[in-house]
């Protein structure tokens, strides 16, 4: 697995607080004088927004369906003009509110293993991977209090999810990226300063 320096992955089960936690970071980032740029997946562009529909309902596709568009809205968030790895390498930082672990473990769990492994295994990997961790009740709660809930946010899906993070976090920390697990559980500025310590380091 290559590694793409500077590059930074927030992921956990929905209603974790990857994207809360971004926002953060992108206060914090201000006059810093360092680039930063904070992204997402599924992104704002073609792909990204075919993917929002389904996930919202207004659109039915398949899950292998589903694991190709991921990929393919993950190649351009990588790879198009202005995307990550252009970014990466001019020197700024780059976070995105989830990645390549997402497939792994969500189309994992709707269309098995192998197709999301296959259509992600020339992604590089991180360099950076914080896990929120969250108790899906309290995820679900937390979702429930936004009003409406997408495709995958139910009891029986979260719990997969949780359990194949477990599964697949070893597999980034073994090939050399810097896995930080985060308590989720804890107050929005607790988990703020924890995230912020590790990313104050490299500057
Ligand atoms: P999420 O970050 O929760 O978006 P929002 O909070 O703005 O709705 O991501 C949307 C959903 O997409 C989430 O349930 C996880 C799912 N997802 C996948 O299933 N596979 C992927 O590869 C990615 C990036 C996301």
């Amino acid at each position: 697995m290559d590694i793409l320096p500077n590059f930074i992955v927030f992921e956990g089960g929905d209603g974790a607080g990857t994207s809360t936690q971004l926002n953060l970071l992108r206060e914090k980032m201000e006059g810093r004088g360092r680039r930063f740029f904070p992204t997402f997946e599924p992104t704002n562009g073609p792909l990204g927004r075919v993917l929002r529909s389904a996930l919202e309902g207004e659109l039915t596709l398949k899950g292998e369906t589903l694991a190709f568009l991921f990929a393919a809205d993950r190649n351009e968030h990588l790879y198009g003009p202005g995307g990550v790895r252009e970014r990466c390498r001019e020197g700024a930082i780059v976070v995105s509110d989830r990645y390549v672990p997402s497939s792994l473990v969500y189309q994992g769990i709707d269309c098995g293993d192998e197709l999301p492994q296959r259509l992600n295994e020339g992604f590089p990997a991180p360099q950076i991977l914080f896990y929120f961790e969250l108790d899906p009740l309290c995820a679900l709660e937390r979702i429930q209090g936004r009003g409406k809930q997408d495709l995958f946010e139910y009891r029986e899906f979260q719990e997969k999810v949780c359990r194949r993070y477990q599964d697949i976090l070893p597999r980034y920390r073994d090939a050399g990226v810097e896995v930080i697990t985060i308590n989720a559980a804890q107050p929005i500025e607790t988990v703020a300063e924890a995230i912020w310590k590790v990313i104050a380091a490299l500057l």
